[in-house]
C-alpha cells in the first residue's frame, strides 16, 4: 500500500476547510508558479490531492498532470473537474514515475516530507530528475523544522472546519529520526475519528544536499510564495531547483 494513503482516504472529506484562505495563499502559490514557468506548459504535482493547485494552473492553460497515493482525494478532485481538463493517477511519486517530462514539478504543502525515510527522498528526487525537461524547474514548498525539532512535549493546535466541527491537531517529534507524528482528530458530534500522519522533515540544507545527490542545484528560496526573504525567522520555505 502506498504509505501516504491513510492520510488521504481519511481526510479527503474535510481536506478543503482544513486549509482556509488565511492559513495558506493559494493566489500566491499560482502567481509565483505561473511566474516561474508561464503558460503554455507541462507540470506535474506530486500529491495533487484535491486539485487546489491544479485546477487553478489548468484554467490558466497549464497541462497539468498529477500524481496521489489517496484514491478518495482524488475522487474528491474529479468532482471539482467534471471536465477532466487535469490527468491524474493513483501512485506514489516516491518510487514511480511517468515515462513523460514536465517543465515544472511541483510538491507543496508538507507533501515532500511525507516520503517517511531519507531514502524515499532521495528516490522521490531522482524521479524528479528524470521526469524534469531541460530547463525545468521543481519547486518544493515544506516547513521550516527547527521549532519543531525541539518540542519537548506534544503540541496541541484547534482547526475550525465548520460551524459544528473542530479539528483538534497534535504534534510530537522523534528527534532522532527527524520524524513528525501528527494526530488530526475530528469532532463533529460523531464518534471521533482520529488520523496519523508521519512527516519525515529535512533542514534546508538537508534538502539541497539530498536534491545536489540528485543531480539536481538550488536555484532560488523565499519564505514563502510572495517572495518573502528567507531568514531565520522563516516558518516555511518555497524552493527552487533546477
Ligand atoms: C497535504 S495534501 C496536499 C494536497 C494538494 N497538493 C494541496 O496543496 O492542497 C498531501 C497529498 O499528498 C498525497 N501523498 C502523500 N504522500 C504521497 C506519496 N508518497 N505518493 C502519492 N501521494 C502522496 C496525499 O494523499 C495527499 O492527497
Amino acid at each position: 500500500m502506498i504509505p501516504h494513503a491513510p492520510y488521504g482516504d481519511r481526510l479527503a472529506a474535510v481536506y478543503d476547510q482544513m486549509y482556509p484562505h488565511i492559513e495558506i495563499d493559494t493566489e500566491a502559490t499560482i502567481a509565483l508558479l505561473t511566474e516561474l514557468c508561464p503558460a503554455p506548459a507541462r507540470v506535474l504535482e506530486f500529491g495533487i490531492g484535491t486539485g487546489r493547485i491544479a485546477l487553478p494552473l489548468a484554467a490558466r492553460g497549464y497541462e497539468v498532470y498529477g500524481i496521489d497515493g489517496s484514491p478518495a482525494m482524488l475522487t474528491k478532485l474529479k468532482e471539482k473537474d467534471p471536465d477532466g481538463r487535469v490527468s491524474a493517477e493513483i501512485g506514489d511519486f516516491t518510487t514511480q514515475g511517468t515515462g513523460r517530462e514536465f517543465d515544472l514539478i511541483v510538491v507543496v504543502l508538507n507533501t515532500f516530507f511525507s516520503a517517511v525515510t531519507k531514502e524515499r527522498q532521495l528516490s522521490c528526487l531522482k524521479l524528479v530528475r528524470e521526469q524534469l525537461a531541460p530547463r525545468g524547474r521543481f519547486v518544493v514548498e515544506v516547513f521550516e523544522p527547527t521549532p519543531f525539532h525541539s518540542l519537548e512535549r506534544p503540541s496541541l493546535t484547534v482547526r475550525h472546519l465548520g460551524c459544528n466541527a473542530i479539528m483538534l491537531d497534535t504534534i510530537s517529534v522523534d528527534r532522532s529520526m527527524q520524524l513528525m507524528v501528527g494526530v488530526h482528530t475530528i469532532l463533529d458530534g460523531g464518534v471521533p475519528e482520529t488520523t496519523q500522519h508521519v512527516m519525515r522533515y529535512a533542514f534546508p540544507n538537508e534538502l539541497d544536499l539530498l536534491a545536489e545527490a540528485c543531480g539536481l542545484r538550488l536555484e532560488q528560496r523565499w519564505g514563502d510564495f510572495s517572495k518573502q526573504a528567507f531568514t531565520a525567522a522563516s516558518q516555511r520555505h518555497v524552493s527552487v531547483y533546477v
